[in-house]
């Protein structure tokens, strides 16, 4: 029987398919771009006399457990568990943040037999080759599974494809990408996620997996990759600190954090530092966020820990409070949610009678960590604290807990695994909310605190017993 050719209606903007004629995209939201078009993935459910076909839900493969490991450790733990097959990946990040490197190293990690095709519409074969020497890649391995092609039109790329059938594919970048099939002009949104759809079915119908980089700007992300997210399983994005020394010198830390994953949490980030051989992943991360200082903490610092998905990190918490410039107060924090401080801060006003309405606020995390986790907010009361009167903390004290607008600490998640991550690198005291677990109750350096009036009262009884707060 001969195949009948179905026709469905493609939208020049954005790639979106309907089975009918509408005015306007409900992908896009653009008017009369659907234009009539012949179905491309017309095979993938098509029974033998031509008919779409539902399959009952008894005999669907699923998908878990086809994973392959990328061969990087903290680009497995971003993407929760290794590289799922038939999915695509989208790397973001601003120019020169190392996308293309990355890219590079996990065509020659990943776990896998089969071919990689490395797509490359920024760099010449000659410059890739260097790159990939300095990464030391020179295993022949390697250097026979890797192939290599150099260009960003679709349908070449498409051509090469289907020939060579990878298992991997590696394409830099999606703004390189275009087709005459996209019906604009080249370079621009359209074409790009005409292209990355294209690219995306493919690996899907081929049990294949693909990583398209895309870059952004620093003023944000740009129109450009944001309409990608949608269309891809994952997106990782690459950010980077802003070299603050911190305990080993001064660290160029990047950080690849998921903001999407069909496959995983969101909660995991990779760590890596950018060196003379590329990336290398920065697996111990204890002492990475902290400041190396002798003696004394100065006023305004206090000792986190906190959760980065499953693992716990230590981060100096640095706070400023100078007599406000203005009428209004401010606050100044772009590594900790400024509306996280603002509420902690009107906390300890309330609860401890301590004044910061008239202050402006600064907040900072060293070796520039982003901090999301509730669990820094007692360890930030007490920065402020210690900043606003002067006097400060432990140097041997890490602190964990979240703090509520009653004043009351609230427990945080696996709090033991904190302590023991403190205790590891030293530390001999940790405060916390109070505890009901009678495991923890028995960690001799936790002590425990319900609210932040008894927090402050056992930090620094201890310490400066005759001091009188609030200066
Ligand atoms: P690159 O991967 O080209 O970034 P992107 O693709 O995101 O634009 O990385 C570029 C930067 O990394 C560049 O400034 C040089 C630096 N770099 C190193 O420091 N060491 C290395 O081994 C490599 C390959 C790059
Ligand atoms: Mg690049």
């Amino acid at each position: 029987m001969k195949k009948q050719k179905t026709l469905i209606y493609r939208c020049s903007s954005c790639g979106h398919e309907e089975p009918k004629w509408l005015g306007r995209c409900p992908e896009c939201r653009e008017w009369n771009t659907l234009t009539e078009a012949a179905a491309k993935n017309e095979s993938r459910q098509v029974s033998k006399n031509g008919l779409p076909q539902t399959l009952p839900l008894s005999t669907v493969n699923p998908m878990e457990g086809s994973r392959i490991g990328s061969g990087i450790g903290e680009l497995d733990r971003v993407l929760g568990g290794g590289i799922m097959k038939r999915s695509a990946v989208l790397v973001g990040g601003e120019p020169g943040i190392g996308k293309s490197t990355l890219l590079l190293h996990l065509a020659a990690a990943t776990e896998t037999k089969g071919r990689i095709l490395y797509v490359s519409g920024e760099e010449s074969a000659g410059q890739l080759k260097l790159r990939a020497d300095r990464l030391g890649i020179n295993s022949k391995s390697c250097l026979e599974r890797i192939e290599i092609f150099c260009s960003g039109n679709l349908e070449e790329i498409e051509t090469v494809l289907n020939n060579i059938k990878p298992v991997l594919v590696l394409v830099d970048s999606a703004q390189t990408l275009f087709s005459a099939d996209a019906g604009s002009i080249s370079g621009t949104v359209n074409q790009m996620k005409f292209c990355s759809y294209e690219l995306i079915n493919w690996v899907k119908e081929h049990d294949a997996t693909l990583f398209l980089t895309a870059h952004v700007t620093k003023e944000g992300f740009i129109a450009g990759p944001k309409t990608l997210e949608h269309m891809v399983d994952t997106v990782i994005y690459f950010e980077q600190n802003d070299k603050t020394s911190g305990m080993s010198g001064t660290v160029d830390c990047r950080f690849l954090r998921a903001v999407k994953n069909r496959f995983g949490s969101i909660d995991e980030i990779g760590i890596f530092t950018m060196g003379e051989h590329g990336l290398s992943p920065v697996e111990d991360t204890g002492r990475l966020f902290l400041v190396r200082r002798d003696g004394e903490l100065p006023a305004g610092v206090a000792t986190a820990a906190v959760l980065e998905g499953t693992r716990t990190i230590l981060v100096e918490i640095q706070a400023l409070t100078i007599p406000a410039k203005g009428t209004i107060s401010r606050v100044f924090s772009d590594r900790i949610d400024s509306g996280r401080v603002s509420r902690v801060s009107a906390a300890l006003e309330k609860h401890l009678g301590l004044r910061l309405s008239d202050q402006d606020i600064y907040i900072n995390a060293a070796g520039g960590i982003r901090i999301t986790e509730v669990g820094v907010e007692l360890a930030l009361a007490c920065a402020l604290y210690s900043a606003r009167t002067g006097l400060p903390l432990p140097a041997d004290l890490v602190i964990a807990g979240e703090l509520s607008l009653t004043g009351e600490i609230r427990p945080v998640q696996r709090l033991a695994a904190r302590v023991k991550t403190a205790v590891n690198l030293g530390y001999s005291s940790f405060l916390g909310p109070a505890t009901e677990s009678q495991q923890d109750q028995t960690i001799p350096e936790l002590k425990v605190s319900k609210n932040i009036k008894s927090a402050v009262k056992i930090i620094y009884n201890n310490v400066h017993p005759n001091e009188k707060n609030n200066n």
